[in-house]
């Protein structure tokens, strides 16, 4: 287990989990093995990567606990008592696809708690979590090896969320400086902002240009801020 999926063990708050997209099963192995859940499935749309959670159900003598289900997305996974949906190592594209072809997701009571990760594309899924009415109630930045990740803890609300999907919500979500893998979080967003805005003064676009400009200088000023205050953590 790494840091980025035990980041998103430390976001599962029930005790049924769905592993979307399990590959070796790791997270719900891990889960199950440490009592951080009562069950799990395991679930993936390929049979090569299940065949290989299976064996590592088995290998840790989890039978009990974990079930690995073929299922294209939540396709053939069973709603019934599921507290925890946990969808990480995919493209945020792919991610919002999952979540948009559940029929049952916004109807759940209580709401499933959801654990996303996205790879790329995480202004795609964050707009498509707020454009659905699903609210994003913490976020936690991991770095792991050369790469940052931020892990998601989102639900369907049925309305929209207090917060604004403005261009600090589509690069940032709710990360914040105080931490280094926040504040390395923030320092890649903002190269990534530097850089969109050169395609946007390129394209003639010099309104979101400038939005985006702003917004990266924000962001290094937010960071120095809190090294400032606070020193290194
Ligand atoms: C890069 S692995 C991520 C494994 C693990 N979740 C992690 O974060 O380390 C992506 C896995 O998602 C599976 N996958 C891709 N599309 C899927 C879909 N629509 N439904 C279920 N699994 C899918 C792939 O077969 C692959 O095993």
């Amino acid at each position: 287990m790494d840091k980025r999926l035990l980041t998103c063990v430390s976001l599962c708050r029930g005790r049924r989990i769905a592993d979307i997209g399990t590959d070796h099963g790791y997270l719900p192995c891990y889960m199950a093995a440490e009592g951080l859940c009562d069950s799990a499935l395991a679930c993936d749309t390929a049979p090569l990567p299940l065949e290989s959670a299976k064996a590592n159900i088995r290998e840790n003598g989890l039978e009990d606990k974990v079930t690995a289900i073929l299922s294209d997305g939540l396709e053939k996974v069973p709603p019934e008592g599921l507290t925890d949906i946990v969808i990480a190592g995919m493209g945020g594209e792919l991610i919002a696809a999952i979540l948009q072809k559940c029929s049952w997701l916004t109807s759940a009571q209580p709401p499933v708690n959801l654990v996303l990760q996205p790879m790329t594309k995480w202004d795609h899924l964050r707009k498509w979590l707020y454009d659905n009415n699903f609210i994003v109630t913490a976020e936690k930045p991991c770095i792991s090896g050369r790469f940052v990740y931020s892990v998601m803890q989102a639900h369907y609300a049925g309305e929209k969320p207090p917060y604004p999907c403005d261009l600090r919500y589509l690069y940032c979500g709710l990360v914040t400086p105080e931490t280094q893998d926040g504040r390395e979080y923030l320092l890649r967003q903002s190269k990534r902002l530097e850089a969109a805005a050169k395609g946007k003064a390129a394209s003639g676009d010099d309104n979101a240009a400038l939005e985006m400009k702003t917004l990266a200088a924000e962001l290094l000023l937010r960071i120095d801020s809190e090294i400032g205050t606070n020193g290194p953590k």
